[in-house]
């Protein structure tokens, strides 16, 4: 399942105001989609909102954004009802919200470990429900926006990776499950991305967890959007931004060499740590 024009698409992206939500946003309004943008805060929706309409390729696309908290899973079938109504089923949906506050496994609290799971694969979990029951009538996409932490457990992230890799099994199964509804399926793995939620995840990393990301690089959020939507024209199932389509073919094959790798750069730092 592919789509190869984007030209009057509706476009629900979850996650939308702020990173690569709002990359992929402001792509697919120059595209000719209808973007509507959904999260939390309404100031940085509005902005956004201005963004996607700068973009835009002609004055006939629509847009428009609705606050929601996608852990909430009756205000999420609630809003997205009324988004139905008010914008149209969509064509394509993006899950792309997300946060990260890595620490150490002994300074992750139980309420930290239960938001991060809420935000991530519940959150997926409910707008895919929510929406499924309009989507299925005429077919379309789903991208949801896992990571690099989704295939590989890596030092600071006992909350964030297993959310991670709970989206990628559920959206494996999606991928089966919704071919019958002529309903496309990927996963998106970012790298270390320049995005506002990344600056945030950087305040608390362990420097373990600095060493073990050392020399993967930081790639732009347009460059994510622009290989998010590649990978919905080619309708891969994994979309590896940059070069993670080799950690990802190394976790497979030789994931004693990636250990090594980050037991290594964990233990360059280990020496003065105290936890
Ligand atoms: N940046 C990276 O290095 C990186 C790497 C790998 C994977 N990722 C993943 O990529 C996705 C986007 O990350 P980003 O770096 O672009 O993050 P970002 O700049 O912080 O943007 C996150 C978006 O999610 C929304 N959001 C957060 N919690 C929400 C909730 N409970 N309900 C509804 N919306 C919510 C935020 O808006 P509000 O806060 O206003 O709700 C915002 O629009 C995430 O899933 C992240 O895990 C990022």
């Amino acid at each position: 399942m592919k789509v190869t024009d984007f030209e009057g698409k509706t476009v629900y992206i979850v996650g939308g105001s702020s990173g690569i939500g709002l990359s992929a946003a402001t792509l697919l309004a120059g595209y000719g989609s209808n973007v509507f943008i959904f999260a939390r805060g309404k100031e940085r929706l509005e902005d956004a909102l201005a963004k996607i309409d700068n973009s835009k390729k002609s004055g006939v696309q629509r847009s428009g954004f609705k606050q929601l908290d996608v852990t909430d899973h009756d205000q999420v079938n609630k809003v997205m009802n009324e988004a139905v109504e008010e914008f149209g089923a969509p064509d394509i949906l993006i899950n792309s919200q997300g946060r990260a506050y890595p620490n150490y496994f002994e300074k992750i609290t139980y309420k930290q470990f239960d938001e991060t799971m809420k935000v991530h694969i519940y959150g997926d979990w409910n707008t895919v429900t929510a929406l499924l029951p309009h989507m299925k009538e005429r077919g379309g996409y789903v991208v949801n926006v896992t990571s690099v932490l989704g295939f590989m457990g890596a030092f600071g992230y006992s909350d964030y990776c297993p959310s991670k890799y709970a989206i990628i099994g559920f959206s494996e199964v999606l991928r089966s499950e919704l071919k019958r509804y002529g309903i496309g399926v990927s996963i998106l793995c970012p790298p270390d991305t320049d995005t506002p939620g990344f600056k945030v995840e950087n305040l608390t990393k362990p420097p373990e967890t600095v060493a073990v990301s050392e020399g993967g690089g930081l790639m732009q959020p347009d460059e994510v959007a622009a290989a998010l939507v590649q990978g919905i024209k080619k309708g891969k199932f994994f979309i590896g931004p940059g070069s993670v389509r080799v950690l990802w073919l190394a976790k497979r094959l030789v994931p004693w060499l990636v250990d090594l790798y980050m037991d290594h750069q964990v233990k360059k730092v280990r020496k003065d740590s105290t936890l």
